[in-house]
């Protein structure tokens, strides 16, 4: 029985789609900073996509972005909605950060264009329903940048708990996180209030708390009891070259919930981006049928730790039996880009919808708001 299961569990192979080049899609860039990075380079070399346009408050910064990269001929504002009122696009990546997510996306919506939109989805739950309301009006895309979606590893979380391997869910516990990791690549605009809004609950937190809500099909969340500190951000020792950043810190740099979903299903959730140990732990998904356990992971390069296992019982006996990793030499980044476009050219619907991240971004949000109050919270989300 336990071959079986592990056959089950064979890799697809899965056959390599055509591009048609025929139609260039006009495609512009939000936010010229680090992530607009990744997306410039994939852009660059898809046969089907043309930069047209890019924005940056920073004057000169577009600019100098798109002649670093050698895309000539490329509209530059310092506005988005200049941007958006001046070149016609079919497509646009908003890369900026958090806290101007929804304003971006929002108006490009409403200017008709299909938007590519970096995680976390946005800042509050409010600001996600006020997408999903644009993207709703638009008909047009709206898909949300969690490339490890298109790791051969993190599908078969999935594959394993639809299987029906595991009975139904009933527990998860789930996190991760760095001993030390603030992200200050190019200043604080992960860690102010202002510009990221949010700190590692929803930087890194929002991929733990799609790996597994993905898997068990996005179940609404029901209740939480939240906590967020910020010990290691305030303090000026934790940034060598910037102790002035310690003043900038507006963020949490650690959050814990305990989350009630619908059906019954309880998550248990830690996130760090600095901590005193390497690791909260595995990640754990309990069954009426087998347990899985994931080792600790970098969630966000879209990799598991280590071979996955399934604890079950056959003929009266508890085996374990392991999921060997899938070696892959996909490019997540390309993959989510890919699929955006291939939606858009053919008529598609999003491959990582707002239907779905709205309830992560529910949940970061409820988070949030339970640790200011101190106490449970019912998870309260505006109708759409
Ligand atoms: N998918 C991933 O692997 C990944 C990795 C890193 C960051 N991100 C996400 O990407 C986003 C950006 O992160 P980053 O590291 O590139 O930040 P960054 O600070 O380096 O760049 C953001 C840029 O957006 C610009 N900007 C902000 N609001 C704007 C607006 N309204 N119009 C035009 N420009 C605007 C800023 O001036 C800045 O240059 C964040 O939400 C982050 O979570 C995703």
């Amino acid at each position: 029985m336990a071959g079986d299961i592990l056959n089950r569990f064979e890799e697809d192979q899965t056959e390599e789609k055509k591009v048609g080049t025929d139609k260039k899609l006009r495609v512009g860039i939000i936010g010229t900073g680090w992530i607009a990075e990744a997306h410039i380079a994939k852009y660059k070399n898809m046969a089907d996509v043309e930069i047209v346009a890019g924005a940056d408050l920073i004057p000169g910064k577009a600019e100098a972005f798109f002649e670093r990269y050698g895309v000539p001929n490329v509209k530059c504002f310092e506005s988005h909605t200049d941007m958006l009122n001046s070149v016609e696009l079919d497509a646009v990546s908003v890369c900026t950060y958090n806290a101007t997510h929804a304003e971006c996306t929002i108006d490009s919506l409403n200017k008709g264009v299909n938007v590519m939109l970096e995680k976390p989805m946005c800042v509050t739950v409010e600001e996600a329903v006020e997408i999903i309301r644009a993207e709703r009006k638009s008909g047009k895309i709206l898909s949300i940048g969690f490339q490890p979606r298109f790791d051969p590893n993190m599908k078969k979380i999935k594959e394993i708990v639809d299987s029906g391997a595991l009975g139904d869910i009933y527990y998860i516990q789930t996190g991760g996180g760095r001993r030390r990791g603030i992200p200050t690549p190019y200043g604080t605009s992960f860690i102010a209030k202002e510009t990221g809004g949010i700190g590692a609950l929803g930087d890194i937190g929002c991929y733990s708390l799609d790996m597994v809500l993905n898997a068990i099909g996005y179940p609404k969340p029901l209740t939480v009891s939240g906590y967020t500190s910020d010990f290691f951000g305030k303090r000026p020792e934790t940034y060598k070259n910037h102790p002035e950043y310690a003043e900038a810190f507006g963020v949490d740099d650690f959050a814990a919930a305990f989350v009630r979903l619908e059906g019954g299903i309880i998550l248990d959730f830690r996130i760090a981006w600095a901590m005193n140990i390497d690791t909260p732990g595995d990640t754990i998904i309990l069954g009426t049928e087998g347990g899985l356990r994931i080792p600790s992971t970098d969630c966000w390069n879209g990799s598991v730790g280590g071979a996955m296992k399934i604890y079950h019982e056959v003929a009266g006996s508890q085996v374990e039996t392991e999921i060997p990793i899938i070696k892959t030499d996909i490019d997540l980044f390309e993959a989510k880009l890919r699929s955006f476009l291939d939606a858009i050219k053919e008529g598609g619907t999003a491959p990582i919808p707002s239907s779905e991240i709205l309830y992560n971004q529910a949940i970061i949000d409820g988070i949030g708001k339970s640790a200011a109050v101190g106490r449970e919270i019912e998870i309260d989300i505006p109708e759409i």
